[in-house]
């Protein structure tokens, strides 16, 4: 079966850059390119990190373009630096990148690569959808060539992590999150509903860096962090996985729960700016506009994440050991299928 295409619009951010990992790691996917925009951190740090990240997975054959430094409207108000640290890939240290950022700006790349290839390419959303939004008003062309749509965002039953009602990632840009929701896109939200309930734990971290490897370290270290904020304010010992589960949407969707309905987001500027709720009752007479996950079998999905962390620093390893031109390919290759449900030999 072909790999999915996809392209990652991104804040690196910890989480996201477990799911460039995730996604190098499996053979479902191909990773077209990423886009980065203000989030967790500047747009410039999220570029720094991105193309970082990429190196330090052998993986800087894929281009990032770097984009908007500034939410559509009202100014980021909240950063992610006390989760994500100050660098935004919490205790990790990685060397200045060598690759650069491509020339074009991400708005125009995300227009060019999907309307180039309608059908072919589904975007996944992991942070502020500011990239998107302007991409939808520049060239509306890009709603009917996009495959699919996949966010990282809201929260549906669940309260927000960024005001008791509002989650980050649509709060940091609620106007973008509007026009995203009513564009017509063929779009799967993850919100926080399910994403709380992908725990990764130290344990999990130590059972990871039984392996020597760089992954394993920047994992430890990334995670740091994270896992400090999450113990003092929000009393678990664990990350929250919410970035890389949008990835089980391709990888194993059989471990998550959707129902479709209409879900708007509340940009009325008042102490609900950023809400995102769902018409359960479709009083609203409105047709869904989304699948939205609601539960996951969460416990699992942590483990097929530690799974294909641990497939992925062997290969890397052993890719070391290739010759130079053979290494990128090494990448993402035969990782342990997850589908125990899944018939023989897919
Ligand atoms: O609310 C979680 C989201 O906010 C994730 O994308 C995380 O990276 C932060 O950006
Ligand atoms: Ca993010």
């Amino acid at each position: 079966m072909n790999p999915t295409r996809i392209i990652i619009d991104t804040d690196p951010g910890v989480d996201d850059a477990l799911t460039f990992l995730l996604a190098l790691a499996s053979p479902e996917i191909k990773l077209e390119a990423l886009t980065t925009v203000r989030g967790n951190v500047t747009v410039e740090m999220a570029t720094r990190n991105a193309l970082s990240i990429l190196e330090v997975a052998n993986a800087s054959h894929i281009p990032v373009a770097q984009g908007c430094s500034l939410p559509l409207v009202s100014e980021l108000s909240v950063s992610g630096e006390a989760v994500h640290g100050q660098s935004g890939i919490g205790k990790a240290t990685l060397p200045e990148p060598k690759s650069k950022v491509v020339a074009q700006h991400a708005i125009d790349s995300l227009i060019e690569r999907i309307v180039a290839e309608p059908d072919e390419i589904t975007l996944f959303t992991i942070g502020p959808m500011t990239n998107l939004a302007l991409a939808i008003r520049k060239e509306p062309r890009i709603v009917s060539a996009l495959k699919g749509l996949v966010i990282m965002g809201g929260a549906i039953r669940q309260g927000g992590n960024v005001t008791p009602l509002a989650e980050f990632n649509i709060h940091a840009d609620p106007h973008a999150a509007h026009i995203v929701f009513h564009s017509g896109i063929p779009m799967t939200l993850i919100p926080l509903d399910v994403t709380y309930k992908c725990l990764l734990t130290s344990a999990d971290v130590e059972q990871l860096n039984k392996i020597d490897s760089p992954i394993a370290r920047f994992v430890s270290d990334a995670t740091a962090t994270y896992m400090d904020f999450y113990r003092r304010y929000e009393g678990f010992d664990g990350c929250a996985l919410h970035d890389p589960l949008t990835l089980a949407t391709i990888i194993a969707p059989e471990l998550l729960t959707f129902e479709e309905h209409h879900v708007d987001v509340d940009i009325s500027g008042g102490v609900s700016m950023g809400n995102t709720f769902a018409d359960f009752m479709n009083v609203s007479k409105k047709p869904a506009n989304m699948k939205v996950a609601l539960d996951v079998r969460g416990r699992e999905f942590v483990e097929l994440f530690v799974e294909r962390m641990e497939s992925l620093c062997v290969r890397l390893s052993e890719a070391k050991h290739l010759p130079h031109h053979k290494r990128d390919s090494a990448v993402a290759t035969d990782a342990p299928s997850h589908r125990p449900d899944a018939p023989s030999g897919e």
